[in-house]
């Protein structure tokens, strides 16, 4: 049964900002319908997002967007079968001609690539994380949760973007969740008792009111104790550096504590947190510009946390490939949008896992009620997920289905667990 037909229509994302909704339709009625999520902190190699420019909604609109997909997208697929993911996105990425795909946008690509992967499982009639599973056993993957939300996230309020917790004691995917909830309550309590409680940031964090990075990490371990948690042994700490925000050219500026480091410098610090708190995950120490600092970090640290790049590897195989050469990073954050085709976003995480690194499919700070990346996440075995805070719909959307897919008849065989954090260690 082939493509019929390819609709594009502007909905608008957790910001309140245009974002770009593909709906493919087969012959046979059955429908995909995929949507582009957007980041704030973007990697420079990330596929480039297609905004219209001008004054109207900032200058995001998605009109162009819109229209590629109608005159040129359509055309294209209109006759082909959705099951054929590999060779559609070839066609996509040949047919935008470009090495950055900033021709048709990778916002308009990641959308259609999705809606085509959604269109294929309906047609096989089955959820998408079983289609993707193809009948090989999968489990549902580890999360890692936003309580804090800092970097450009919340204002640059604090340096630090993420900080997260992992329920590294959870002997189910629900487990992990109610574990989740008390921490992130017991963090909201504890704002509000010292008078700093002052509504969340964009990923449903409560937003940091904090003098120092450091004592957002006091402050969390505080609420792993106060929800009734072994720190590091039941709940452990898991953070989102997002050094390219606040770094280049090997200079780090603290703006918080207002001192710049270097490499060195900044490394060092992070070594310290490690050494004291029970940390068990840091995604991007170092900027993405600075591959000689991430090799040094994975060299002092990798052996007992995991390192992951996300503005570094854009979720890009060969970049993945690179970084495993230099011994930089041992697990790789993966999320679509940054490749921009089902395909890449697949190839990306193959060539990790095969040089032994973990991989996490993590959402963006932008989101919608979407919630394919969970089946991503479970038909692909990546092992972990990341999708922002305990709060917000869009994030609790995401969780939501976690439990779904969990609970039903014909569910995954069981939950990665604190395995799934082993990458290279
Ligand atoms: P972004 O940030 O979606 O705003 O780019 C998420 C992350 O850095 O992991
Ligand atoms: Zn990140």
């Amino acid at each position: 049964m082939t493509i019929q037909h390819v609709h594009a229509r502007r909905i608008w994302d957790s910001r309140g900002r245009p974002t770009v909704e593909v709906e493919v339709a087969n012959a046979d009625g059955t429908l995909g319908i995929g949507i582009a999520p957007a980041g704030a902190s973007r990697g420079t190699r990330e596929a480039a997002e297609l905004r219209d420019g001008g004054t109207r909604f900032g200058g995001r609109d998605v009109q162009q967007a819109l229209a590629a997909v109608q005159r040129e997208i359509e055309p294209a697929l209109a006759g082909r079968e959705a099951a054929d993911q590999a060779g559609i996105d070839a066609m996509l990425i040949a047919l935008d001609g470009t090495p950055d795909k900033s021709r048709l946008g990778g916002n308009t690509l990641i959308a259609t690539s999705l809606a085509v992967l959604h269109a294929a499982a309906a047609q096989a009639r089955q959820p998408l994380w079983q289609y993707l599973a193809q009948g090989r056993p999968v489990q549902l993957p580890l999360p890692q949760v936003q309580i804090f939300g800092g970097g450009a996230h919340a204002g640059r309020r604090v340096d630090v973007q993420d900080f997260m917790v992992i329920a590294t004691g959870a002997e189910s995917f629900a487990h992990a969740m109610e574990m989740t909830a008390e921490v992130y309550r017991a963090a909201g309590e504890l704002m509000a008792q010292r008078g700093s409680l002052a509504g969340v940031a964009d990923e449903g964090g409560w937003w940091p009111s904090f003098a120092r990075n450091e004592d957002a990490l006091d402050a969390l371990v505080a609420a792993i104790e106060r929800a009734g948690y072994v720190p590091g042994g039941e709940v452990a700490i898991a953070l989102d550096i997002a050094a390219s925000e606040f770094g280049h050219g090997g200079r780090y500026r603290l703006a918080l504590e207002n001192q710049e480091l270097d490499s060195d410098g900044l490394c060092e610090r992070l070594v310290g947190w490690v050494d004291r708190y029970p940390i068990v995950s840091i995604e991007d120490p170092l900027a993405e510009d600075d591959e000689a600092g991430l090799a040094a970090f994975t060299h002092a640290v990798g052996h007992r946390v995991q390192v992951v790049g996300d503005d570094y590897l854009v979720t890009n195989a060969s970049r993945v490939r690179q970084a495993a050469d230099r011994g930089a990073c041992n697990c790789a954050l993966i999320k679509p949008n940054q490749a921009g085709t089902i395909t890449e976003t697949l190839a990306a995480l193959q060539a990790a896992q095969e040089r032994g690194y973990a991989t996490i499919v993590s959402a963006r700070s932008g989101e919608t009620e979407d919630v394919a990346i969970v089946h991503l996440a479970t038909g692909w075995n990546a092992g972990q997920l990341k999708v922002g805070s305990f709060a917000r719909s869009e994030r609790m959307a995401k969780w939501n289905e976690g439990i779904r897919i969990e609970s039903r008849a014909g569910a995954p065989a069981g939950f990665r667990g604190r395995a799934a954090l082993r990458g290279k260690q």
